[in-house]
């Protein structure tokens, strides 16, 4: 979960690389280096920090050259400093590398290399790999490209590299393993830009190539990029795509963070999502992939969600959108338990995956776990063409635009919708849902996006809450029924970014345990909407009240009984049940990123996270 770019063609290869690891950063920023090369001579700069601590410390130097390679760390293997950076030398200093994934074998590697007379400077992985490599090519006398092939028949792990021999600045070796790598093309050929993610490079290139896993690709100037696979040599066609991104959408465009940005963007988004989709007017759900599925969906026996972290809790609410409207038993498993706990599938099974990035590593393998058992894995995921998009049977994007904060906001709204759209689908085919209040659910969707807009208002309200709050050490969330995941996913938004211990509860489980923390200092957010089992939640307020804790209550638009004994209220419009996740978790994710703002904290990317984690 490191972010890698490099550029390679007639420009200044500086601030393109540069600018693409400011982009890459969500990957991680616990280091950051750069090699630059001009007629065989290279200069390298890698220190512990950000790019900006990059970026001064390149600046007073001659940074001319149209090759080089970035890399932002997101560290594994020895602690983040400058020695641990990337980019890595191989010991002649010939051989360059940057690194995003894990060699898991790397230690017996490093063993027979050290008996070779290798040395090495860093803790890393990566360092190991590159004089593999070198060894490689110095044994098989052989170039560059080959030296690499070969020499990752060798290891095991999870990789997407660049490579390139300081003596030979026309060429860059790439390959992927398990981490995503895509190559921009220019004009015929004069220029290429690798990457992570096509962020680097989307204003100077729509043509791009995702290599898929196992694969190779010698990137050389002026000549059309070859691609082959690792193991077997054989030659892939590479399939050229055009980009649908564009660069105001990865921009902040005005706001102080990219996490409030994508939380105001939320009405589009979800918007988008349901766009072509809902047609609420002519009473139909039209999802192509459902549609062609559709004997598997309304067969299955049982819905398997798999997913991690926000996504998780998305599947969770997922579980009551497709058991209360489609009546099809639904398990939401964490994608890592998932894949190493020889779970039983059965041939009726569907097994949902659910992700952001499309690249998460233990979902990824959940996926391939249930494919080699025959279930058929249908994605949601929210980036075109990432791994979990490939790898699925069949799948459904979000929609949701780039989502470049580290606390995931709008991909949350829009997992929730995709599986709601799913879920009155597959109940009104079924049966479940009278046409009635299938009209009626169509409709109220339709406005949820508005309602969104209107929501986002309170956010004068919500900072002053904040501001009360926001030295508070502990924080409890409480909510039942569909609201229950929007608890643990609230308190999951404070603790990432704001460093407060949060946790999540159904409100009836705080009389087994969590009521103990409640004193004058506890502050209890308590989600207590009139459609979801109201008068309970009310009674559980009631018994937080009595032990002196502060509320904060969400509640619906006109609410007076939890006004009367709430410290605070946030008021949410009025909406279906199913749906109330999309309006109860917006004042959550701004509640948290008020308080992280006010504490100082990196709202964007807080302490030891990465957007995309591509390791286990
Ligand atoms: O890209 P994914 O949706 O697969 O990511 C899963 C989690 O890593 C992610 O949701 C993480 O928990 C976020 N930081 C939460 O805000």
């Amino acid at each position: 979960m490191c972010g890698i770019t490099g550029y390679l063609g007639f420009r200044e290869a500086y601030p393109i690389v540069i600018n693409g690891l400011q982009r890459l950063e969500y990957r991680g920023y616990d280091s950051a280096g750069i090699v630059i090369t001009s007629n065989d001579k290279s200069k390298l700069f890698k220190t512990k920090g950000k790019v900006s601590d990059l970026k001064k410390i390149a600046k007073k130097n001659n940074l001319e050259g149209n090759l080089a390679l970035g890399h932002t760390r997101w560290a594994t293997h020895g602690v983040p400093n400058n020695e641990n950076s990337h980019p890595h030398l191989s010991n002649s200093g010939n051989l360059v590398i940057v690194h995003n994934g894990i060699i898991e074998n790397y230690d017996t590697i490093k063993k027979e290399l050290i008996k070779r007379g290798y040395t090495f400077h860093s803790d890393t992985d990566t360092e190991v790999l590159i004089n593999l490599i070198e060894e490689v090519q110095i044994k098989n006398n052989c170039k560059l490209g080959k030296a690499v092939q070969l020499a990752l028949t060798n290891v095991v792990g999870a990789y997407a590299i660049a490579v390139y021999d300081i003596n030979k600045s026309d060429e860059i070796i790439v390959a992927r393993l398990g981490s995503p790598l895509a190559i921009g093309i220019g004009k015929n050929n004069t220029e290429f830009f690798v990457a992570s993610d096509a962020s680097p490079f989307i204003e100077y290139t729509k043509d791009a190539i995702y290599l898929d896993d196992e694969e190779l690709a010698i990137v050389k100037l002026g000549k059309k990029i070859r691609v082959r696979k690792i193991h077997d040599d054989s030659i892939v066609e590479p399939n050229i795509q055009e980009l649908k991104l564009n660069l105001e959408q990865i921009e902040k465009g005005g706001y102080d963070h990219f996490m409030l940005k994508e939380i105001y963007e939320q009405p589009s988004a979800i918007f988008d999502t349901f766009r072509g989709r809902l047609l609420a007017d002519k009473g139909i759900i039209k999802m192509g992939s459902v549609d062609n599925n559709i004997t598997k969906f309304l067969n299955a026996k049982r819905i398997i969600i798999v997913a991690c972290g926000t996504s998780w809790h998305a599947g969770l609410v997922g579980e009551y959108l497709l058991e209360d409207l489609s009546r099809i038993p639904v398990e939401v498993e964490y994608a890592s338990e998932f894949r190493y706990r020889n779970p039983i599938i059965n041939k009726d099974d569907i097994v949902i995956a659910i992700s952001q990035s499309g690249e998460t590593a233990d979902t990824l393998a959940a996926i391939k776990l249930a494919k080699s058992k025959g279930a058929f894995v249908f994605g949601i995921c929210n980036v075109v063409g990432s791994s979990i998009a490939r790898e699925t049977n069949s799948g459904a994007y979000t929609h949701a635009g780039p989502e470049i904060g580290v606390a995931s906001t709008k991909a949350f709204t829009t997992q929730i919708t995709v599986l709601a759209l799913i879920a009155l689908k597959l109940g009104k085919l079924k049966g479940e849902i009278s046409t009635s209040d299938f009209h009626k659910y169509l409709q109220e969707m339709k406005l949820i996006p508005s309602k969104v807009e209107e929501l986002l208002k309170v956010n004068h309200e919500v900072e002053k809450i904040a501001l009360t709050y926001k030295d508070a050490p502990n924080c409890l969330y409480l909510g039942r029924g569909y609201n229950f995941p929007v608890a643990l996913e609230g308190a999951l938004k404070l603790k990432e970014i704001s460093y407060i211990h949060a946790e999540g509860y159904p409100a009836a489980e705080m009389k087994h345990g969590p009521i103990a923390l409640i004193d004058e200092s506890m502050p209890v957010i308590v989600i207590a909407t009139k459609k979801g089992h109201y008068e309970k939640v009310v009674s559980n307020i009631q018994e937080i009240k009595s032990r002196n804790g502060k509320i904060i209550a969400i509640v619906t638009e006109g609410d007076t009984i939890v006004k009367k004994i709430a410290d605070h209220v946030i008021e949410i419009p009025e909406t279906e049940e199913a749906f109330a996740p999309l309006l109860t978790t917006i004042p959550l994710q701004l509640l948290s990123y008020y308080i992280a703002v006010m504490r100082g904290c990196n709202v964007d990317q807080p302490r030891n996270l990465a957007k995309s984690v591509t390791v286990e």
